[in-house]
């Protein structure tokens, strides 16, 4: 694989001309960073399965700037699908359509529908609008592992493997987004993500939702493990813990607003200590990496509230905790 040497910098036009010129480069969205490229180009694609040692089976989603150019790349918009478009467009919505052909067949791993979104990121609206192509963009990370939230987690693990890494801060929501699909008349849940279940419902009424785990997954963000660190993360399991305690492990803690008792505090994380889901969303990956680094033998992670974006933590959480 050809090395770069790689640039962190918020320069839209620098930006612009490598992704014009075939290379693929870090983008900031409102849910974690993208590692991006021409959506059309079957080439691009390639670097992208390759930069992210991506499995071929697993699709990538298209980033696009508006409403109107997911029109171009989709053959039908079902009136349900326009519904959630007018709600919560740019968001943290991916929507699977039926694509049309120019939509290379890698993008969508041979799947006939591409997973679109338009991302509430103002840098990289502006970037989309100057583009001549969409974006296909999966989370800049190492397949399997934590999803990036700021430019220099994207730094630490592809830095060499592309040349820039548009830096717009650190992502405001913090878990990937929500992906919906449409069968008939239902509306479907396939992965938890930051625009919550309860928010779509408010607009469509009562959907299903379909996250279970596969061998062949139809979203692969459902694979049982995903979004791993490489210490061992135990969720949600009291017995576990006590043992952990009993053998002298030195153990780091992901807590929502209240330290877990009879632990060492210098080492827990409260993701929100006002309580607010929102906030926890924003802080978990980078509390997960943080605790991966820290020389600990486990890291231990509570249930979150069942509701909001507390179902997309407490989904990630346990992917995490998969082996
Ligand atoms: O928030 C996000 O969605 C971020 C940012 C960068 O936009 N992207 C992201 O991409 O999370 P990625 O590649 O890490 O996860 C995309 C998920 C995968 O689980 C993939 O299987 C699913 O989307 N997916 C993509 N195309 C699909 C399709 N046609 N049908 C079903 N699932 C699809
Ligand atoms: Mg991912």
């Amino acid at each position: 694989m050809q090395h770069f040497n790689t640039i962190i910098g918020n320069n839209i036009q620098v930006a612009q001309t490598i992704l014009e010129s075939g290379e693929v480069i870090g983008i900031p969205t409102e849910t974690v960073y993208g590692l991006a490229g021409n959506a059309l180009n079957e080439d691009v694609a390639l670097k992208i399965f390759s930069v992210k040692n991506r499995p071929h089976f697993d699709p990538l989603i298209v980033h696009t700037h508006s409403v109107s150019e997911i029109e171009k790349y989709v053959t039908e918009i079902p009136d349900k699908a326009r519904l959630l478009m007018r709600s919560f467009m740019p968001g943290a919505l991916t929507l699977l359509l039926k694509k049309k052909s120019l939509i290379p067949d890698i993008i969508t791993s041979g799947l006939d529908t591409v997973a679109i979104r338009v991302p509430a990121h103002p840098l990289t609206l502006k970037l989309l609008k100057e583009l001549p192509f969409p974006l296909a963009a999966p989370s800049a990370n190492p397949f399997g592992y934590i999803s990036p939230t700021t430019a220099a987690h994207v730094y630490n693990q592809l830095q060499g493997k592309i040349p820039y890494i548009l830096d717009g801060g650190a992502t405001t929501v913090g878990v990937e987004s929500t992906i919906v699909g449409f069968e008939g008349d239902d509306i479907i849940v396939y992965r938890l993500g930051g625009l919550a279940l309860e928010e779509i419902e408010r607009v469509t009424g009562k959907i299903k939702v379909n996250i279970n785990t596969a061998s062949n997954p139809k979203t692969p963000g459902m694979l049982k493990s995903h979004y791993a660190p490489s210490v061992p993360l135990l969720f949600d399991d009291p017995e576990l813990l006590g043992l952990a305690k009993t053998e002298n492990k030195t153990i780091g803690t992901i807590c929502f607003n209240t330290l877990v008792t009879g632990l060492n505090y210098s080492t827990q994380i409260l993701l929100s200590p006002a309580g607010d889901l929102n906030e926890a969303a924003k802080n978990l990956f980078a509390a997960m990496r943080k605790l991966d680094t820290s020389g600990l033998d486990i890291i231990y992670a509570v249930k979150f509230p069942d509701e909001g974006l507390g179902k997309a933590i407490n989904d990630r959480l346990k992917r995490a905790s998969a082996k």
